[in-house]
C-alpha cells in the first residue's frame, strides 16, 4: 500500500482499527483469488479459533508467479549471488523461476507427493531451496524448511513431529569458508525417521554422498525424468484461504520446538501488503534480504512477500565477512541494490571492521534500509545511517516474529519519522497494547509493559503443529484475549514504540531464538553433567551471547577439556548456533526452597552487575552466590 505523507499513514492506521475486516479485505482484493472468500475474519483468542477469508480459493504460487507473466515475464525474480564471488552468479526471471518451479513441482508429484503432505527442506542458500518451497506450494504440500545449522537430532526431532514423507536436500553447501555436508547430516537424521520415504538431493558442492537405494534420487534424474514426460506446465493446486500453507519451527521458553503453522490466504496476504508497505516498493527496485530462508524472514521477505508483490531479490549465498568484510558491499554494488534488509548483529560484526570497505564500494543506487531480529543498539543505528546510508536512506526497524508472518510494528520508508533504536509505529491493522503482571491494559504514553496484540492480523499463526493445546498456552494464555509476544516493551512520549527485549526464558543470540531450557536440556545430556542454568548476557556482536552455570563433579581435571566436549554435546543435540559463549563450573545453583532456579541472580552475574543482586535470604543455601560471583568469567 503506497502511503503518501505521515498524515495519510495516521488516517489509513485509523480506519484500518475502525473498521478492520473492511481494510483487510481492501488489502485481500490487491491479489488473485480463484474464489472469493464467502467472510473475511471469524475468530476467538479463546480456544484460539483464527480463519481469515473463509470460502476463499486460491494458491500463493499464481500470485507470486503466474500473475506477473504477462507483463514482467522476463524481470528478474531472483538475483543470487554465490558464496565464492569468482562462481558466476545466477539470474532467474519470473517466467524461468515460473517453469522450474513447475518443473520440480512435477518431480515431486513423480514422487508420489500430494495435498496435505509434510516435506523437510534441508538445502543451502541456493535457488533451488526458492524452487522447493515453490513447488511444495504449488502442489499444495507442507514445507517444513530447516535452517542449514541445524544438527541430525534437531532435524530429526522436526521430521518426526511433522511426519515428513519426503526430504529435500544437497550433497552440500558452502558457507563462507565452509563446506556443510547436509546429505550426511539428513542421513544421521533418517535414522530415526521411519515416515521418510523418500530424499531428493541436488548436486552443489560435489561432497561424496551414500545413495541410499531406494530411498535416495538425484534432483537432476528427476527433473529429466519430468522433461522427457513432456508436459513442463503444472496447474496449481486450489487451496482453500485456511489450508496449511508451511511449518516453521521456533523454540520457546519450555519443551522442544514448536511448529509454527501458518495458512494459505491469510499468510500470504499479510506477507505481501507489509512488504509493499514498509519498504515502499516501486516495481524494478532491487531489493536484497540478507535472511537464511530456514528462518521466517527468508520465508516472508525473500520468497513469499517480494514475489507476490513482482519485485526483484537478492538471494546470497554467503557470509558477511567471507572472503572479506566487504560482502555485502560488493553485492550493493555489483546488483545497484536499492534497498538493503539486514540485522543488527551482521551491522555491529561489520562496524568492527571499520569504514574503509564500506568507503571503497559505490553504494550510491540505496535509497532505503531495514533491520530485523533484535532491538538495534543506537550506535549500530547511527553507523548504518551514516556509512551505508549516507545520512540519505530511511532505516526501517521492522518488529515481529516467526508466529506473525510478517512486520507488525515498522515505519513506513521516507513517511514514519524516525527514531534510532525504536520500532516506531503499528502498520496498519496491527493493535499493539502494553499489559501490566495482571493482563490490565496500561493505557496513555510514557509507559512500559509486556506487548500483546488485541485483534488478529491475516499473517498470524494459527496453531503449533499437532498440538494446538501448547498454541493456546504459550501465545493466549497468559493474558485473556490477547496474543503475548514473549516481548518487553516501551511506549514514550510521541507514541512509539522501543522493543526491550524477552521477557521469558528465550534468548536472542545474533537475531536467532534459542530457549535457555533446550540448551540446558542439551548440556545436561553430557555424562559427566549433574544440572545445568543457561542465561543471556550482553555480547558487543552478538546482541545475547549464552552464559552457562554448570555442575559437574565428575569433571576431567582439565576443564577446558570438559567445557569442549560440553559444546560437542550441544552442537551435536541442537547444532552450533546454541553454544554457549560461557560455561562457568559451580558446586551449586541458587534456588528457593522449592527448588526454583533463580535465574535473576545468575543472570546479574552474568552480565557482570553483582553490587546489588537483591533479597538472597529465600535462598536454600545464600553462600553459593558468593562462590558463583568469585568464579563468574
Ligand atoms: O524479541 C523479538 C526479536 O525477535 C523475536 C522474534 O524472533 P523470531 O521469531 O526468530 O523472528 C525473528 C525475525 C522476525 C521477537 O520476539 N525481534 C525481532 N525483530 C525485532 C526484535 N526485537 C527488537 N526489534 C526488532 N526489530
Amino acid at each position: 500500500m503506497k502511503i503518501s505523507s505521515f498524515e495519510h499513514y495516521k488516517q489509513v492506521y485509523q480506519q484500518s482499527v475502525s473498521q478492520p475486516e473492511q481494510f483487510w479485505e481492501g488489502v485481500a482484493e490487491t491479489f488473485q483469488w480463484r474464489k472469493k472468500w464467502d467472510m473475511v475474519l471469524e475468530w476467538n483468542f479463546k480456544e484460539p479459533d483464527i480463519k481469515w477469508f473463509q470460502g476463499g480459493k486460491l494458491n500463493i504460487t499464481e500470485n507470486c508467479l503466474d500473475r506477473h507473466l504477462e507483463t514482467d515475464g522476463d524481470r528478474p525474480a531472483i538475483i543470487w549471488e554465490p558464496n565464492d564471488p569468482t562462481e558466476d552468479h545466477r539470474v532467474l526471471t519470473y517466467k524461468q523461476l515460473h517453469d522450474k518451479v513447475c518443473q520440480f513441482a512435477n518431480a515431486l508429484k513423480n514422487n508420489g507427493v500430494q495435498k496435505g503432505d509434510r516435506i523437510c527442506i534441508y538445502m543451502p542458500m541456493i535457488p533451488e531451496l526458492a524452487i522447493a518451497v515453490l513447488a511444495c506450494a504449488r502442489i499444495g504440500a507442507v514445507h517444513s524448511v530447516i535452517f542449514g545449522g541445524f544438527s541430525a537430532q534437531s532435524i530429526a526431532d522436526r521430521i518426526q513431529d511433522a511426519e515428513c514423507k519426503v526430504v529435500i536436500t544437497a550433497d552440500g553447501g558452502f558457507r563462507g569458508p565452509k563446506d556443510l555436508p547436509l546429505k550426511s547430516v539428513i542421513d544421521d537424521a533418517l535414522v530415526q525417521c521411519p515416515s521418510v520415504k523418500r530424499v531428493i538431493v541436488l548436486t552443489r558442492s560435489r561432497t561424496p554422498v551414500s545413495m541410499i537405494k531406494g530411498r535416495d534420487v538425484w534432483w537432476e534424474d528427476e527433473i529429466k525424468k519430468v522433461e522427457t514426460q513432456g508436459n513442463p506446465d503444472c496447474p496449481a493446486e486450489e487451496m482453500d484461504a485456511e489450508d496449511m500453507l508451511f511449518i516453521l519451527y521456533t523454540s520457546g521458553s519450555t519443551g522442544k520446538p514448536k511448529g509454527v503453522v501458518h495458512t494459505c490466504g491469510g499468510y500470504m496476504v499479510y506477507a505481501g501488503f507489509t512488504f509493499d508497505t514498509a519498504f515502499q516498493y516501486n516495481k524494478g527496485e532491487v531489493y536484497f534480504c540478507t535472511a537464511d530462508i530456514g528462518w521466517i524472514t527468508g520465508h516472508s521477505y525473500i520468497v513469499y512477500g517480494p514475489l507476490s508483490q513482482g519485485a526483484t531479490a537478492v538471494m546470497f549465498e554467503g557470509v558477511p565477512t567471507w572472503p572479506d568484510a566487504g560482502r555485502f558491499w560488493d553485492i550493493v554494488d555489483k546488483y545497484k541494490v536499492n534497498i538493503l534488509y539486514t540485522a543488527p548483529t551482521a551491522i555491529r560484526s561489520l562496524m568492527s571492521f571499520g569504514t574503509d570497505l564500506v568507503k571503497s564500494h559505490d553504494l550510491s543506487s540505496l535509497t532505503k534500509l531495514g533491520s530485523v531480529g533484535e532491538p538495534i543498539n543506537e550506535e549500530a543505528w547511527h553507523w548504518f545511517d551514516e556509512n551505508v546510508g549516507k545520512g540519505n536512506c530511511p532505516i526501517v526497524d521492522t518488529w515481529w516474529q516467526t508466529e506473525n508472518g510478517g512486520f507488525m510494528i515498522s515505519p513506513i520508508a521516507g513517511v514514519t519519522p524516525l527514531k534510532p533504536g525504536y520500532a516506531s509505529l503499528p502498520l496498519p491493522g496491527v493493535q499493539p497494547v502494553l499489559v501490566d503482571e495482571n493482563g490490565k491494559e496500561i493505557e496513555g504514553n510514557d509507559v512500559s509493559g509486556n506487548l500483546c496484540i488485541k485483534f488478529p492480523w491475516p499473517g498470524m499463526l494459527r496453531t503449533t503443529y499437532g498440538d494446538h493445546e501448547r498454541c493456546r498456552q504459550t501465545y493466549f494464555s497468559t493474558y485473556a484475549d490477547m496474543y503475548f509476544t514473549g516481548d518487553g516493551c516501551m511506549r514514550d512520549a510521541d507514541g512509539y514504540y522501543r522493543i526491550t527485549g524477552r521477557v521469558d526464558d528465550v534468548l536472542n543470540v545474533s537475531g536467532h531464538r534459542i530457549g535457555t531450557a533446550e540448551v540446558e536440556n542439551a548440556i545436561n545430556m553430557h555424562s559427566s553433567v549433574v544440572e545445568s542454568a543457561v542465561v543471556g548476557y550482553p555480547h558487543d556482536i552478538k546482541g545475547q551471547g549464552v552464559y552457562a552455570f554448570v555442575i559437574s563433579p565428575d569433571k576431567h581435571e582439565n576443564e577446558d577439556l570438559t567445557r569442549k566436549d560440553i559444546l560437542m554435546t550441544v552442537s551435536r543435540i541442537i547444532g552450533p548456533i546454541a553454544k554457549p559463549d560461557k560455561i562457568q563450573f559451580v558446586s551449586g545453583l541458587p534456588k528457593t526452597r522449592s527448588g526454583k532456579i533463580m535465574r535473576r541472580i545468575l543472570r546479574k552475574i552474568a552480565e557482570g552487575d553483582v553490587s546489588n543482586l537483591g533479597d538472597t535470604s529465600t535462598l536454600l543455601d545464600p553462600g553459593v552466590v558468593d562462590e558463583i560471583k568469585a568464579g563468574a568469567l
